[in-house]
Formats: structure tokens, C-alpha cells, sequence
């Protein structure tokens, strides 16, 4: 069954035209991937499926359900839930507490200054010491590099259990020596959690590692897809990466 089904979609940005007639069908518990150069429309497509604006024309079906006009707490609550470019986490709070307010989808702040329950840091420590961050639990996020910025909120979106997690390039800026690691995890989120993944990823080794069916996209268009070995001898998508 298709978890997740882009129809068609157009988004423009004013004058700018981002994605233009893209479709993709993500099935549930599988890891799918998009790559494409930079400017190619990935982020914007992530951003029409979270409902972060909405779009041109299209559908987007979630578990069956047509969500391309719902804003992104309803979509977050329906169990799709994203990680970012550039990160989105509270620098002036320790990795803890960024923990703790994301175990709620409609996180209040207050909830920062009580208690929480014994599952939740439970939960807590066992996903930071997933994403290689134990150590660090109690310093400030911002102080955190950028790579362990990402993989703070990777362990953030996992609190809040979804069904399906799209990954914004989860490897960019992450320590060469980290990189590894970090598949390995995805893969293990994927088959010990049953979390689908959608992960736009730039680095061409990453996604051949990562997922079992690719998407590239090219100047806002869907230039082709298929299975790894498939997209890497494709030679429009060689020459999408070359002519970049
Ligand atoms: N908020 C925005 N306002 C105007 N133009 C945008 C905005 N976001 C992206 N764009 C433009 O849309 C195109 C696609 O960008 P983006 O989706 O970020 O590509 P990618 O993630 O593949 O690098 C680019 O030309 C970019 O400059
Ligand atoms: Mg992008």
C-alpha cells in the first residue's frame, strides 16, 4: 500500500517556478530517496507535502486521505513529521529538554518547567544515546556542532513516533566519520521502528546506501526514478549532477 502519493503538484513561487507536474509514491515501511542538484525543487516538495504552504494544483494522499490543504500540526498528528535543511531546534535549552518538549506533538512550553513521566525520560535517554549524543545530554543544543544539531533533531522527530519521518539531506554537514553511522541508524529506524523514511539526501553514496527506490529531480521536474543501480546509470541523471 502507498503510505504517502504526490499527484501532479505544482508550486510556484511567485514568478519562481519550483516543482512542476511532480509525483511520487512512497509505500508503507520502505526507505525512498530523492536527490537532484541544488535549486532542483526537494525542499519545496517536502514543504507542500508537511502543509508548510500550500499548493499550485495536485493532490498529496496520506494513509488514503487527501491532505494537501491541512496545516502541519493536523498533518503532524496524522504521524507525518519532518527534519530541516538548516536545523530547527531551541539553542539556549540543553539536548534534554529539547527531548522533552518534543515527546508532545502539541508541545507546550510550560510542560518545560514540570515534571515529566519516567517513560518519556526513559525515552529520552535511550534515543540520544541512539543518535550517538548521551554524553552530551546536558549541554546546551546551540553550543552542539551543526552534525550533532541534526541528529538531535532526528532524535527529537522520533519522540514523537511517527509513521512516516521525510529527512531534509539528514548527512549534510555531519562528520564524514559519523556518516556510517547515521545509515546504519536509518536503516535501524526503519526496520526495528517501522518508521517509513523519505530522505532527500545530495550525497550520491549516502542514497545508494540508504534507499530501494530513487526519485531525481531536475529544474522543479521529476527527471526519472527507480531502483539505485537503476538511477545511477541513468544517463539523464548523470547529466543533471554534471551539467550542475
Ligand atoms: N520561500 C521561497 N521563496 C522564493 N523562492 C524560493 C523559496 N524557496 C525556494 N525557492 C526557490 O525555489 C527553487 C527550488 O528551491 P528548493 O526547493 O529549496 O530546492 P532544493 O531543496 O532542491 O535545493 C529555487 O529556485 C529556490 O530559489
Ligand atoms: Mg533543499
Amino acid at each position: 500500500m502507498d503510505l504517502l502519493s504526490v499527484n501532479s503538484v505544482n508550486k510556484s513561487y511567485g514568478g519562481v517556478i519550483a516543482n512542476i507536474d511532480v509525483s511520487l509514491t512512497v509505500p508503507k515501511g520502505k526507505i525512498v530517496g530523492i536527490i537532484g542538484p541544488n535549486g532542483s525543487g526537494k525542499t519545496t516538495l517536502f514543504n507542500s507535502i508537511v502543509g508548510h504552504h500550500p499548493i499550485d494544483s495536485g493532490e498529496i494522499y496520506f494513509n488514503g486521505e487527501e491532505i494537501s490543504s491541512l496545516p502541519i500540526p493536523k498533518i503532524a498528528r496524522l504521524g507525518m513529521l519532518r527534519t530541516f535543511q538548516q536545523t530547527h531546534i531551541y539553542g539556549k535549552m540543553t539536548c534534554i529538554q529539547n527531548m522533552q518538549i518534543s515527546s508532545d506533538i502539541d508541545a507546550n512550553w510550560k510542560r518545560v518547567f514540570n515534571p515529566f513521566s519516567k517513560d518519556v525520560d526513559e525515552m529520552v535517554n535511550e534515543l540520544l544515546a541512539f543518535v550517538g549524543l548521551y554524553k552530551k545530554r546536558f549541554l546546551l543544543a546551540g553550543d552542539l556542532s551543526f552534525g550533532q544539531q541534526k541528529l538531535l533533531e532526528f532524535a527529537m522527530a522520533l519522540m514523537k513516533k511517527p509513521t512516516i519521518l521525510l529527512l531534509d539531506e539528514p548527512t549534510a554537514g555531519v562528520n564524514p566519520t559519523l556518516i556510517n553511522g547515521l545509515i546504519d541508524r536509518l536503516h535501524q529506524v526503519n526496520e526495528e521502528k517501522g518508521i517509513t523514511l523519505l530522505v532527500i539526501e545530495h550525497n550520491m553514496r549516502v542514497v545508494m546506501n540508504l534507499a530501494e527506490h530513487i526519485y531525481c529531480l531536475a529544474n522543479g521536474t521529476m527527471l526519472a526514478d527507480g531502483k539505485p543501480d537503476e538511477i545511477q546509470n541513468d544517463q539523464r541523471v548523470i547529466d543533471a549532477y554534471l551539467g550542475n
